[in-house]
This record gives C-alpha cells, sequence and structure tokens, in this order.
C-alpha cells in the first residue's frame, strides 16, 4: 500500500500549495484522485515520485510511504527502478524524433533485458491501434495515440504501481472509453493504480476508491459507488448542476452543505 501522510508541499520556498493531504492508494485497486485546475493533484504526483525538485518544489511536512519505506527520500529513478513506481505526467511525455517502437524501447532502459522484445508485442497487444504505427515517428501520432504510447511506456518499466495524470485530457468521447477499458483490464491483471482526473465520470466508473481536492486539501473521500452518487460531486464534478441556478446562492448552498468546510 502507498500511503501519503499529512504533506505539505511549497514551491520556490514560499508558495504554499499542499496543505497536509493525506491518502492511502491500496494495493490491487484504482484509486482516483479529482480536484479543479490548480487544486494540486500534479504537485501530489509529482511529490510520490521525487520529481518536485525538478519543479522548484520541496516537502516541507509529511511522508510518502510504500509499505514501511519512505519515498520521499529517494531520487525519482530509485522509485522507478527499486519500487516500481511509475509516473504517467500529464502532457504526454513521448521522445517526437523517434518511432513508436523505438519510444517504448527507451523505455525500458532500467531493465533492459531479453524480456523487451516478449514486453513490447505485450503492450502492441494491449493497444491495438499502436501495430500499424510502430514505424511511425511519435509526434505524428494523434492525441489519444500518443496518449496510449505514453500509457505503454510506462508500462515498459513493469511498474506495480502505475499513476496517471489526467490521461483523458483532450481526448474524444469513444477514445476515452478505450483507454478506461484498458486502465480497467490492467487493473484486473493486479496493477496497482492511482488516477488523477478531471473527468469524474470515467474516473469514478473504473476506481474503487476516491478523494477529491480542492486548494491543497482532501475535502471529501469515500468508495467510487458513493462519491458517484454525493450531490456536491454530481453537481461540481460530473456537470448536473442546473443552469437556471445563481452563482452566489450556488456557492451559498455549496459551502452550507460542504461539512469539511
Ligand atoms: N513550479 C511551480 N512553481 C510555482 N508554483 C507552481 C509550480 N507548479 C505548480 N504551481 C502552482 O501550484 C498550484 C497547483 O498546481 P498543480 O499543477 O499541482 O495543480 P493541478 O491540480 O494539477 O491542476 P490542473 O488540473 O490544471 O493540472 C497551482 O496554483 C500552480 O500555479
Ligand atoms: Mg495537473
Amino acid at each position: 500500500m502507498l500511503r501519503v501522510e499529512n504533506l505539505r508541499v511549497v514551491y520556490q520556498e514560499v508558495i504554499s500549495v499542499l496543505h497536509g493531504v493525506s491518502l492511502k492508494v491500496p494495493d490491487g485497486q484504482v484509486t482516483v484522485l479529482l480536484g479543479a485546475n490548480g487544486a494540486g493533484k500534479t504537485t501530489l504526483l509529482r511529490a510520490i515520485c521525487g520529481l518536485l525538485p525538478v519543479y522548484d518544489g520541496k516537502i516541507i511536512e509529511g511522508s510518502v510511504l510504500l509499505e514501511d519505506t519512505p519515498l520521499h527520500r529517494l531520487d525519482s529513478s530509485t522509485i522507478v527502478k527499486r519500487y516500481r513506481t511509475t509516473y504517467v505526467m500529464e502532457d504526454r511525455p513521448v521522445f517526437w524524433y523517434l518511432t513508436a517502437e523505438e519510444n517504448l524501447k527507451a523505455a525500458a532502459f532500467s531493465r533492459w533485458n531479453r524480456e523487451v522484445p516478449a514486453d513490447i508485442e505485450k503492450v502492441m497487444a494491449l493497444f491495438p491501434k499502436l501495430v500499424s504505427l510502430r514505424n511511425t515517428k511519435a509526434g505524428y501520432l494523434s492525441g489519444g495515440e500518443q496518449q496510449m504510447l505514453a500509457v505503454g511506456m510506462a508500462l515498459m518499466t513493469k511498474p506495480k504501481i502505475l499513476m496517471l495524470d489526467e490521461p483523458s485530457l483532450g481526448l474524444a468521447p469513444l477514445i476515452v472509453r478505450e483507454l478506461f477499458g484498458i486502465i480497467r483490464s490492467l487493473n484486473q491483471e493486479g496493477l496497482t493504480i492511482f488516477l488523477v482526473e478531471q473527468n469524474a465520470h470515467a474516473a469514478l466508473s473504473v476506481a474503487h476508491t476516491g478523494y477529491v481536492m480542492e486548494n491543497g486539501r482532501i475535502v471529501l473521500d469515500g468508495p467510487s459507488g458513493e462519491l458517484i452518487k454525493n450531490k456536491d460531486v454530481r453537481e461540481f464534478y460530473l456537470g448536473t448542476a442546473r443552469v437556471d441556478q445563481k452563482r452566489y446562492l450556488e456557492a451559498k448552498r455549496y459551502k452550507r452543505r460542504k461539512r469539511w468546510l
């Protein structure tokens, strides 16, 4: 189990972004983190993966524990190689000038061995669209194809925990459905998944548990089946709010109902 405990993060020594975040990512489950733009979701993923220093960020309090190992004291390459926790960043990081297949090979750099060619074929089987594109430069792929390649690259590191940052961003509904179908089947094969999303509907439909983050704090959590029925989540993340609601009244009602305020 991955556990985040009371995590506080600042950027540039002074910009406080996470104000004591705690959550759990149990083994074998899909855990989703919902939250609006700027809530701190990506910051949390960076903190878990040891990438904060790259962005001039720092953990000033709290911990990230994988079983009993404090990940927050390790560098990102050790977290991937030794602790098998891999993060697919939100901007679909693929090497534009390499072909799809070369990207998959490059992603296996941390574990190059005889199994790599077979693992490339496994990724191709999981994402059949990539088969005909294996010799195409990644820069020519569509957004959806690049996202699938980015997930495929993460799988080449043989993760135990896969963390995905808004994989549905900018993708057509049909592609989102396909991608979430793959996320579900990866989980059914035993992969632990931590999913950051704004597409609450798609995310909650594959997740076991969910958390909602606002302004650097977890404000709500529970089994995804409960969150999907929760009035606040429905209104503010599933877009079921009435269009004729006056903004102020809406905000007032929301605040009144928010137990956490
Ligand atoms: N390197 C940085 N230096 C200073 N502030 C930063 C830095 N990176 C992020 N922030 C700030 O931290 C806050 C949280 O950003 P973060 O990217 O974690 O949010 P997010 O929930 O992932 O948002 P989005 O849904 O838009 O991706 C924002 O106010 C952002 O401006
Ligand atoms: Mg983000």
